[in-house]
């Protein structure tokens, strides 16, 4: 638990938010707060928790916390019909969600295969992410609820994923939209991936299979960044 405590990224407010989702397999899947030096694009951690659990084709049904508590939790409770749990969960390792796979993936395969796990009940607009982080592979799909602003896109469910299983070294990230001739990441993605990898390379699978790649930066031109503060 300490580990997991240790990965939040808040560098703006130094808060310690954290907090444990079970999905209804069985898996307890962590979410760490990860800000952003856009304030309101701040990821809360049970918002990542949940849509971590959500990308995995797994239902939420309950959760705990510690101190302070996540931002936003009483949406979340009531959206999923979470029931608290007063004590940390008797976690075994196995039981916690591993994002990380080691094999290096066939990106567009398994980018393509990734969209039909996307959670799309107001869009139908799959999007499928995969970040490649010093420990290995790290997957995400969008994830759309009741509350249109407060739904995942995949960049950022791999994103959060990454941070709370430890890997927050990111090489490259691969995005694939199937449904747009060309595949863009959106501006608030673009903010979110500059905070973590402004210098590392965009990989956008386009129709026809065709790919472009960019380095982060050049996609968010004139950033608005921890130095803007
Ligand atoms: N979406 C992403 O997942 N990534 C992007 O970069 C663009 C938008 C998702 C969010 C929402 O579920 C759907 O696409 C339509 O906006």
């Amino acid at each position: 638990m300490d580990q997991i405590k240790k990965r939040v990224y808040t560098p703006y407010s130094g808060s310690d938010e954290y907090c444990l989702v079970e999905g209804s397999s069985g898996m307890i899947y962590p979410g760490v707060r990860i800000e952003n030096s856009s304030f309101p694009l701040t990821i809360s951690s049970i918002q990542a928790a949940v849509c971590s659990c959500l990308a995995n084709n797994d239902k939420p049904i309950s959760y705990w916390h510690d101190d302070p508590e996540p931002e936003l939790t009483s949406y979340w409770q009531a959206e999923y019909d979470l029931t608290k749990k007063d004590n940390a969960y008797a976690i075994s390792q196995k039981l916690l969600f591993n994002p990380i796979d080691k094999k290096v993936p066939d990106f567009s395969d398994r980018l393509m295969d990734l969209c039909s796990q996307a959670i799309t009940p107001n869009s139908n607009f799959s999007v499928a992410a995969i970040l490649e982080t010093e420990r290995g592979y790290i997957t995400g799909v969008n994830v759309e609820g009741s509350s249109w602003a407060l739904g995942l896109c995949a960049e950022r469910v791999a994103i959060s994923r990454a941070i709370a299983a430890g890997a927050g070294d990111f090489f490259s990230m691969h995005i694939m939209a199937p449904k747009s001739d060309f595949c863009s990441p959106c501006g608030a993605c673009r903010q979110v991936i500059h905070e973590f990898m402004p210098k590392k390379q965009i990989h956008l699978y386009h129709t026809d299979l065709q790919k472009s790649v960019h380095v982060a930066e050049h996609l968010l031109p004139y950033a608005f960044t921890a130095k803007s503060l």
